[in-house]
């Protein structure tokens, strides 16, 4: 999978993806991450790539000439299956659409700053919208790292044991069930004696009703689609 980010601020999108699995996802080649710093394409020798907003009001809006730009510049080294725009008003990230996302083979991303960017590059290119909260950061690009990352851990082959992604958390609209390690026995709080049954049918049968009551506990909407 190659991913295309457009950033104003490209340095806080490089440690992200230089570490553990993300690092092992480049390393493989299963995954391609370039980052553009939106400057590239700026309107005038200055670097602007924002403007006041009409209307008036606190806050500048990035402009439509370095987006489209930037935009059609990486649209013609390759087809992307989706151009996203990372914003709070986007749909909410969920588990079910970083798998759908993990399918595609180029991705663009575009991280906001400011206001956000002009209406009209929504229109036109952006065919997603994601949020990764119902909370507002200082841009994209902390969203951006976590929808990257959130999809490049799913792609074949990136995690060593490949069935660790299906037990994780809301793959299957239950949350993980709690995990031990050693020692036996810490400060008198026990690991279930079935965990260390050996008996992996029964074990599979715990660990499925504890994921039940974790998930009816804290996240009963969950269980509702
Ligand atoms: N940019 C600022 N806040 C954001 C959020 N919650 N999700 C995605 N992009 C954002």
């Amino acid at each position: 999978m190659h991913i295309d980010i457009i950033s104003v601020l490209p340095e806080l999108l490089t440690s992200p993806f230089e570490h553990s699995i993300m690092k092992r996802a480049r390393d493989k080649g299963l995954l391609q991450v370039a980052v553009h710093p939106l400057r590239k394409w700026a309107v005038n020798e200055y670097g602007q790539i924002d403007d006041y907003q009409y209307g008036g009001g606190a806050g500048m809006v990035m402009m439509c000439e370095p987006l489209a730009a930037a935009i059609t510049e990486l649209s013609a080294n390759r087809k992307f299956d989706a151009i996203i725009y990372v914003t709070p008003d986007g749909k909410t990230l969920n588990q079910r659409m970083a798998n759908t996302l993990s399918l595609k083979e180029n991705l663009l991303i575009i991280c906001g700053h400011y206001k956000g960017i002009d209406e009209r590059i929504r229109q036109k290119y952006v065919t997603i919208e994601i949020s990764i909260g119902d909370y507002v950061l200082s841009g994209g690009e902390l969203a951006a790292a976590v929808l990257v990352d959130s999809i490049g851990r799913l792609l074949p082959g990136v995690l060593s044991d490949e069935t660790s992604a299906l037990t994780d958390s809301f793959q299957d609209n239950l949350l993980a069930p709690p995990v031990y390690t050693r020692p036996v026995d810490f400060e008198g709080m026990l690991v279930p004696d079935v965990l260390m049954s050996g008996n992996h049918a029964k074990i599979e049968e715990w660990r499925y009703e504890q994921a039940l009551q974790r998930t009816k506990e804290r996240r009963p909407d969950l269980m509702i689609d």
